[in-house]
Parts: C-alpha cells; sequence; structure tokens
C-alpha cells in the first residue's frame, strides 16, 4: 500500500482500493487523485472538503451519512466503535474529542461526534486520528489494532500540538507516526522537525515528515 499526504488531514491511500480520507487541501484547491472510497472523520470544512462534489462511496459517522445521503452521495454510516468492511477494506471508528458541526451557506447543523478510523488494507493498518485532543484510550487503539501507522494531528489550537502528539504516540505505540494538521494556516504553525527529533530521541518510533504530494511505501 502507498500513502501519499495531500496538506492538512487529507490522505490518499492506493492499494487494492483507492481510498481518501478527509479530501480537503486549502480553500479553492481541488481534489484531483481517484478514489473508489472517502472517510470522513467529522463535519467541520476542513475535513469534508470536496466530499459532496467527489460523489464517491463515502463512509462517515450516521449523522454525516444522513446529510451525504440527502446529496445524493453513496453513504456507509457507521459508528464509534464499529467496524465495517466496504470493497474489502475494513474501517473502524474510533473515538476523537473534538466537536463536530456540518456547515453549508452560514448556516449548519450538528455533525454527530467526530472520530477517527483505523482502516486495514492488504494486510496493512493505518490510524487517522483525525482532528482530536490527547485522550488516554488511544493506548487501547495501540493495543487492540496495533496499528502500522498513526497519523496524528500537531497543529494545536484546534487539536493537539507536538508535546500532547508525543504522547498520543507513545500510547499507541506504531512503528511510524506521520504528522498532521499543522501549517496550513498561520494558526497551525509548527515545527514537524522538533516533533521528530523529540520522538525519535526518546523511543523507537520513527516519524515521517512528508510534504504535500508526497508519497510513502508501506
Ligand atoms: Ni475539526
Ligand atoms: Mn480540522
Amino acid at each position: 500500500m502507498k500513502l501519499t499526504w495531500f496538506g492538512h488531514s487529507c490522505v490518499w491511500l492506493s492499494g487494492t482500493k483507492n481510498i481518501i480520507v478527509d479530501p480537503f487541501i486549502g480553500e479553492g484547491k481541488e481534489i484531483t487523485a481517484d478514489c473508489d472510497i472517502i472517510a470522513v472523520t467529522h463535519g467541520h470544512a476542513d475535513h469534508m472538503g470536496d466530499t459532496v462534489r467527489l460523489r464517491k462511496r463515502t463512509v462517515a459517522i450516521n449523522e454525516i451519512a444522513k446529510y451525504l445521503a440527502i446529496k445524493g452521495i453513496p453513504v456507509e454510516g457507521m459508528n464509534i466503535g464499529g467496524t465495517i468492511e466496504v470493497d474489502g477494506v475494513r474501517f473502524t471508528m474510533t473515538p476523537a474529542v473534538h466537536s463536530s458541526w456540518i456547515e453549508e451557506g452560514g448556516i449548519g447543523c450538528n455533525g454527530g461526534a467526530a472520530a477517527g478510523y483505523v482502516i486495514t488494507m492488504d494486510g496493512k493498518k493505518v490510524y487517522h486520528a483525525g482532528d482530536t485532543a490527547l485522550f488516554s484510550d488511544m493506548k487501547l487503539i495501540g493495543d487492540l489494532y496495533r496499528p502500522d501507522v498513526a497519523l496524528l494531528p500537531i497543529g494545536g489550537r484546534f487539536t493537539m500540538g507536538p508535546d500532547e502528539a508525543m504522547m498520543a504516540a507513545q500510547y499507541i505505540g506504531a512503528p511510524l507516526v506521520i504528522p498532521i494538521h499543522y501549517n496550513t494556516w498561520p494558526k497551525i504553525v509548527q515545527d514537524p522537525s522538533k516533533f521528530k527529533f523529540a520522538i525519535e530521541r526518546t523511543t523507537d518510533m520513527k516519524v515521517a515528515v512528508l510534504a504535500p504530494g508526497e508519497t510513502i511505501d508501506l
């Protein structure tokens, strides 16, 4: 499986199937990568992004799934703690400590709970934490699912910052950590090299700091 970070929280997993998590890459930028399945972590615009425009089969929490179904999007609704299989790919929805709001034309509706995913494809497990604060049950996610990769927000302000994400990485224990949700806007500017240095100096985990558009082989 190949993993491409498009920037912000948008990740493209390419293997037996092509999956995009949180299809948003910045205001005015459109996603052109091909995908079979979209997974949305929560309702905020910087995560829902191009979901409606792309019109692909979409995995989301029930409240967002209802909203997307009204738009004519084929949806797979689920909820936290559950696992579904879509075209041979497993999606386990994990908790996230965050809010969720679907906005359209200046008004909005509640998007249910915010979530993350453990996605299993081609024998690899990828944990995408979504937007979240640090929470100690990340230890449970690590113990239960043993992800090969953990994608963790480090931007601060709206999510964990680098210090909290360091402890999150230790709770989860994935051998590879990829920081996300930073440097998209001035309010979430961080230096990922410090995060990398701190984790690699104190643990056996590796941190891959990717440039937007960069791909790695898992
Ligand atoms: Ni958010
Ligand atoms: Mn966000």
